[in-house]
């Protein structure tokens, strides 16, 4: 019997676990499967953790959730085909959750059968090699301290790549009087209350982390860009300046000639894609970006096409896409999708790479990976599911946030799934201080 071996039980390991379960149910015969994560339970970096540096057994934390997240897109963009809002939560709920209500769903459909059962929690990968016939992973038992050998026949690497930290140094750091930290650790934003925080980064961490910062009362939140500002109409109390050039005692000092006293500097700097258990030649190199190279339809590695990559771009879409990627995923391994000759391959890998070097701006990203994942989704038997809503109400709220980055979260939008709206939620966003999900959930009478 194939033998199929998962590493990581994140949203996408879970997609991974449920393309198997819907094929079983039609019928069809599937592979021995084993799912490997490092941490306790399942749920990838939406299982929120307190801890930051190492566990309990030594190993780095994975996770980089913090309080307070809440949805920064639409659910309706993200909402799996198979399983909708208003099935989980029984009604339709508004359209920016906070990340105990995704996790609840992101759970609800697993839950349901007996996937649990596949995964080894508290265990990490810590070698794969290919042998020329098979692969042979080994795999820690944390708990107990015990390292296993097993052999399979196909590998999905499904192990986030928003975990390991690119943390860069800036002159004056050592000297720096206040505390240094990546998001990565970034836990609570209560932590800053009446300080002056500094935040390097232009993306969608240093936004949030930003904004999170001036909603739970820092005293002043400076951004400083690298190469583009993000440019919001940052709210008073918040501004964006250019790129850090030093520290100095406990003064940021910028290039563009702006001095902040800070009492922390909040790295947001971004993640690497960080493969250390596996052997060079099946490593994925790359950058954050739309269309890593080497990956045909975005998921098979290209020198060798039983190592399935999952989730490894940088993401617009996320949980309906990794889906797509992991019912095609299991069509190959389950011998339904041939993988064509080597030269095709290569054309395929080529006309999407240099598709995304022309990408010039947000909407012309959107359309991108709308067009990939709507391609993924002709190939398999991924139900129903309207991307063309989800590609238009992408580029809405990428509107709605240049309109007024602390009102976008107030919006609503309709189901790609269901058709439902999502109804406004009881508290503005920038008021809702308690992101528990039964406020979240409890609508009080109008
Ligand atoms: C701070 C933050 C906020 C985000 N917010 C949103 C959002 O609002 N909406 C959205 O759609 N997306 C968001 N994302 C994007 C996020 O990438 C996806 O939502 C999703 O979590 C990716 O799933 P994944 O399974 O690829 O990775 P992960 O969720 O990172 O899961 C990977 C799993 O692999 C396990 N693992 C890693 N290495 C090993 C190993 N060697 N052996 C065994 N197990 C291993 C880990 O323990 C982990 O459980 C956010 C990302 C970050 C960092
Ligand atoms: N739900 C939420 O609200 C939420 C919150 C946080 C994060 N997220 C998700 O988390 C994921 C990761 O986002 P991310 O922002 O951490 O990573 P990212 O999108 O990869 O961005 C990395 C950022 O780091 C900057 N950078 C890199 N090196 C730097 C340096 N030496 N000095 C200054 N800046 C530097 C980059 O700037 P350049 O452009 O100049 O290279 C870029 O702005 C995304 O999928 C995002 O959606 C979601």
């Amino acid at each position: 019997m194939t033998k199929v071996a998962i590493i990581g039980a994140g949203p996408c390991g879970l997609s991974a676990l449920r393309s198997f379960e819907q094929a079983e149910k039609k019928g069809e015969k599937i592979p021995e499967i084993v799912c490997f994560d490092k941490q306790e339970d399942w749920g990838g970096l939406w299982n929120y953790s307190w801890r930051t540096g190492s566990d309990q057994y030594g190993d780095p934390v994975p996770n980089s959730m913090y309080r307070y997240l809440w949805s920064n897109g639409p659910k309706e963009c993200l909402e799996f085909a198979d399983y909708s809002f208003d099935e989980h939560f029984g009604k339709p709920i508004p359209s920016f959750p906070p990340r105990e209500v995704l996790y609840d769903y992101i759970l609800g459909r697993v839950k349901k059968g007996n996937l649990k059962d596949k995964i080894k929690f508290r265990t990490s990968v810590t070698n794969v090699i290919y042998n020329g016939n098979n692969f042979e992973v080994t795999y820690r038992d944390k708990k107990n301290d015990k390292s296993s050998t097993d052999i399979f026949d196909y590998v999905v690497v499904a192990n986030g790549h928003f975990s390991v930290p690119f943390i860069p140094e800036y002159p004056g750091m050592k000297a720096f009087p206040g505390r240094i930290l990546h998001s990565h650790d970034f836990r609570d934003a209560e932590e800053f209350k009446d300080k002056n925080v500094v935040v390097l980064g232009s993306s969608y961490s240093a936004e949030d982390v930003a904004l999170q910062c001036h909603k739970y009362g820092a005293k002043s939140v400076t951004i400083a860009y690298r190469h583009n500002p993000m440019g919001f109409k940052w709210p008073k109390g918040m501004k964006e300046v250019f790129h850090l050039d030093r520290l100095e005692g406990n003064k940021a000092i910028f290039k563009d000639g702006h001095v902040q006293e800070t009492d922390a500097v909040i790295l947001c700097t971004g993640y690497l894609h960080h493969f250390p258990f596996l052997s060079e030649d099946l490593k994925l190199k790359t950058g954050n970006r739309l269309y890593p190279p080497k990956l045909y339809k975005g998921v098979v590695w290209q020198n060798n096409h039983k190592l399935i990559y999952l989730g490894m771009q940088d993401q617009f879409h996320t949980f309906n896409m990794f889906d797509c990627q992991a019912w095609f995923a299991r069509d190959v391994i389950m011998g339904k999708i041939k993988v064509p000759d080597s030269s095709k391959i290569e054309k395929d890998i080529n006309k999407w790479v240099s598709m995304e070097e022309k990408l010039e701006n947000a909407d012309q990203m959107i359309d991108f990976q709308t067009e990939y994942t709507k391609e993924l989704h002709t190939l398999s038997d991924y139900p129903k599911i309207d991307f063309e809503l989800i590609r238009k109400t992408f580029k809405e709220w990428e509107h709605h946030k240049v309109e007024n980055i602390m009102t976008y979260r107030n919006k609503s939008f309709s189901s790609p799934v269901t058709g439902s709206v999502g109804p406004k939620h009881h508290t503005d966003w920038e008021t809702a201080m308690d992101d528990s999900l039964k406020t979240f959930l409890d609508q009080p009478k109008r």
